[in-house]
C-alpha cells in the first residue's frame, strides 16, 4: 500500500469526525530532513476545532491511533511523525525493480497516442549547427521517455529544404562551380559557392533576380534544376546522417519542407474563402493584432510562399496523418513568435487541436564561446565534436584500464554520451556554454561519471557471481541504504514529471543524485563481505543498476558493462 494511504487509514478512525480523508492525505507531508521522519501529520488546522494548543493536539492524536503499521510515530511540535517501516519499504521497492527490469516505471499514461516530434531539422546544403545537436538529443530523450509511458513517438526531421536559397544555390553552382570539387566535400563547397553568390550579387543585382526566377521554375518542376537540387539534398543527407549514426539516432521521416510544396494552396483558400487573410500591397497576410503577435505573412507579393506557410500545410498533414494526441517541435527559443503565430493561425481556422501543438524551445549552446555558424566561415563542425569527445574519452580510458576489450566502441558510448549528457543535464531553457575536456571527465556531474558509477557496481555484481533473486525480506542496514531506496521507489514519478515538462533534464539530475549515491554507498559499505546482509545489498547494488541503466537510457545514452 501506499504510505501516504496506510498514514490516512491510521488517522481517519480517530479525525473521522473532523476532516475528510482527502483532507488528512492532502496535509501530510515529506520532511526534508530523515530526522524529523519519513512523513509528517501537522495539526495546526485542528486548533479551532479542538480549542488546545497544537502540540497538545498532536499528542492527544498520536496517544489514541494505532501505530503498528509503522517503525515507530513520535510527537514533536504541532507534528506528528511517521516513521516508515524501511525493511518492509525497502524489500518492497526492490523486488518490483528486480521482478519488473527494464520495465520499472513503466506506465500507461501515453494510451498508444501518436506523437510527432518535430526535431533536429537543419538546413540542407548548411552544416548542422549546436542548435541543431541540442533539438536532436532533446527531442530523442523526450521520445524515449514519452514511449516509456506508453505514448507512440515519431521521429520527424522537418528538413529546411525549401525555399529562394536553393535559386542562389543553383545559379552559383552553374555559373562558377565544379563537380568534382562539390563531391569531395559537398556541405563545405556548397556554403562556399553560397557565400560566394552573396559577394558577387552586391556587385551585380542582376544574380538575385535569375536566382528568383530559378527558384520558381525549381518549384514548378524544372527537371534540370529539380536534379540539382537533389544531388544537394542527398549529399547533405548523407553528411548529417554520419551524426545520427554516432548519436544512435534513428528518423521516422525525413519529410523536410519541400514535401509540403504541393499542400499549401488548400490552406491559401481556406484563408482566402473564409476573410482570414487579406491582402495587403501585394502579399497574403493575417492580421494577428487580437493575439498580441506580428502580422503573419503568408505569401510574398512576388507569389512565394514562406516558412510559415508551408508549416500550416505541416500541421494539417501530421493531424491527418497522425490524428495525433500531441504534437511537439522542438526548436530554439529564437522561433517561439513563429510557433504562436502558427498556432494562432491554426486557430483563426476554428481548429481546435492546435491546442495540442506545443513549442518546445531551449536556449543557445555554445563551445568555447563559439556559436556554430555558417557566416564568414569559422565552422565547427559537429561531427567534429562529436569525434574529438571520443578522442578524449579512449585517452581516459585508455589511462584507467588499458586492456579493456571493445574500446572502440565504449569510447564512442562514452564520449558521444558526455556531450549528450551535457546538453540534458540543464534545464532545456538555459544558455550554456561548454567546452570538451571538461565534460568528458570521470569527476564531476558528468555523462562518464554516470556511466562509471554504472560500470563499477557491475563489476561487483561479477565478482558475487550467483544468480540474483529477488527475496520476500530485505535485511539492510538502512544508514548508507534508505537515501537509495527513497530514490528508487521515485523513478516512476520522476519519468512522468519529466514528460509532463518536456524535460530530460529531470532524468539528467535524477541519474546524478542516484550515481553520488551508489558511490557513497559503494566507498562506506563493503557490500562483498560474507555476511547475512551480503544478498540483500548485492539486491539493492542490482536495482540500482537496472534503474541506471534505464534512465541513462532514456537520455539516449549507453551504459557500458565494464570501462
Ligand atoms: N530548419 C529550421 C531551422 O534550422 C528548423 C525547422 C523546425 N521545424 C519546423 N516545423 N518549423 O531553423
Amino acid at each position: 500500500m501506499l504510505v501516504k494511504k496506510q498514514i490516512v487509514e491510521t488517522l481517519l478512525p480517530v479525525l473521522s469526525e473532523h476532516l475528510t480523508q482527502e483532507q488528512i492525505e492532502n496535509l501530510i507531508e515529506q520532511p526534508n530532513n530523515n530526522e524529523h521522519g519519513d512523513y509528517a501529520f501537522p495539526v495546526f488546522s485542528l486548533a479551532k476545532i479542538f480549542r488546545k494548543a497544537p502540540n497538545q493536539i498532536a499528542q492527544d492524536v498520536a496517544d489514541q491511533i494505532d501505530a503498528s503499521a509503522f517503525e515507530k510515530v513520535q510527537v514533536v511540535g504541532a507534528y506528528i511523525n511517521f516513521y516508515i517501516k524501511r525493511d518492509d519499504l525497502a524489500s518492497t521497492v526492490i523486488k518490483e525493480v528486480l521482478e519488473q527490469g527494464e520495465d520499472y516505471g513503466q506506465t500507461d499514461i501515453g494510451k498508444g497516442g501518436n506523437v510527432p516530434i518535430d526535431m533536429s531539422s537543419p538546413n540542407i546544403a548548411k552544416p548542422m549547427s549546436m542548435g541543431h545537436l541540442r533539438s536532436t538529443v532533446l527531442g530523442n530523450s523526450i521520445a524515449l521517455i514519452l514511449k516509456k509511458l506508453n505514448y507512440n513517438p515519431i521521429r520527424i526531421n522537418h528538413l529546411g529544404d525549401w525555399g529562394t536559397q536553393f535559386g542562389k544555390l543553383i545559379v552559383a553552382y552553374q555559373g562558377w562551380g565544379d563537380e568534382e570539387t562539390v563531391k569531395k566535400d559537398p556541405v563545405n563547397e556548397l556554403v562556399k559557392l553560397y557565400v560566394d553568390f552573396h559577394e558577387k550579387a552586391e556587385e551585380n543585382p542582376e544574380l538575385d533576380d535569375q536566382a528568383r526566377q530559378v527558384f520558381k521554375e525549381l518549384e514548378q518542376g524544372n527537371e534540370e534544376y529539380h536534379q540539382l537540387w537533389t544531388w544537394f539534398k542527398e549529399e547533405s543527407i548523407n553528411e548529417f546522417k554520419r551524426v545520427y549514426n554516432l548519436l544512435d539516432i534513428e528518423f521516422d521521416h525525413y519529410t523536410g519542407e519541400s514535401f509540403y510544396n504541393d499542400k499549401m494552396d488548400e490552406v491559401l483558400d481556406y484563408l482566402a474563402d473564409h476573410n482570414i487573410s487579406k491582402i495587403e500591397r501585394g502579399a497574403t497576410i493575417v492580421d494577428l493584432e487580437k493575439y498580441n503577435l506580428p502580422v503573419a505573412l503568408i505569401k510574398k507579393s512576388d507569389g512565394a510562399t514562406l516558412y510559415l506557410t508551408r508549416d500550416l500545410a505541416t500541421a494539417y498533414y501530421r493531424k491527418r496523418t497522425f490524428d495525433f494526441v500531441m504534437s511537439l517541435y522542438v526548436v530554439g527559443n529564437e522561433q517561439s513568435d513563429h510557433f504562436r503565430q502558427l498556432k494562432a493561425v491554426l486557430k483563426e481556422m476554428g481548429n481546435d487541436w492546435a491546442e495540442d501543438m506545443h513549442h518546445i524551445p531551449f536556449g543557445l549552446i555554445t563551445l568555447n564561446g563559439k556559436k556554430l555558424s555558417t557566416r564568414k566561415g569559422k565552422i565547427v563542425l559537429l561531427e567534429k565534436v562529436l569525434n574529438e569527445a571520443i578522442e578524449i574519452a579512449d585517452q581516459q580510458i585508455t589511462a584507467k584500464n588499458p586492456d579493456l576489450e571493445n574500446k572502440a566502441e565504449i569510447a564512442k558510448q562514452v564520449g558521444v554520451g558526455a556531450v549528450v549528457f551535457h546538453d540534458l543535464k540543464a534545464d532545456r531553457l538555459n544558455s550554456f556554454d561548454f567546452n570538451l575536456d571538461d565534460i568528458v571527465q570521470f569527476e564531476g556531474e558528468t555523462g562518464p561519471y554516470v556511466q562509471y558509477t554504472y560500470a563499477r557496481l557491475n563489476t561487483v555484481l561479477n565478482k558475487y557471481g550467483k544468480e540474483i533473486k529477488p527475496s520476500e525480506e530485505l535485511n539492510l542496514d538502512h544508514e548508507h541504504s534508505w537515501e537509495i531506496i527513497k530514490l528508487i521507489k521515485q523513478y516512476p514519478e520522476v519519468i512522468i514529471k519529466a514528460a509532463e515538462n518536456f524535460e530530460p533534464s529531470v532524468i539528467a539530475k535524477y541519474v546524478i543524485q542516484l550515481a553520488q549515491l551508489s558511490n557513497k554507498y559503494y566507498a562506506k559499505v563493503r557490500i562483498l563481505e560474507e555476511n547475512d546482509q551480503l544478498e540483500s545489498r548485492i539486491q539493492l547494488v542490482k536495482a540500482i543498476t537496472i534503474v541506471l541503466k534505464d534512465a541513462l537510457s532514456l537520455l539516449g545514452i549507453g551504459a557500458p558493462e565494464k570501462m
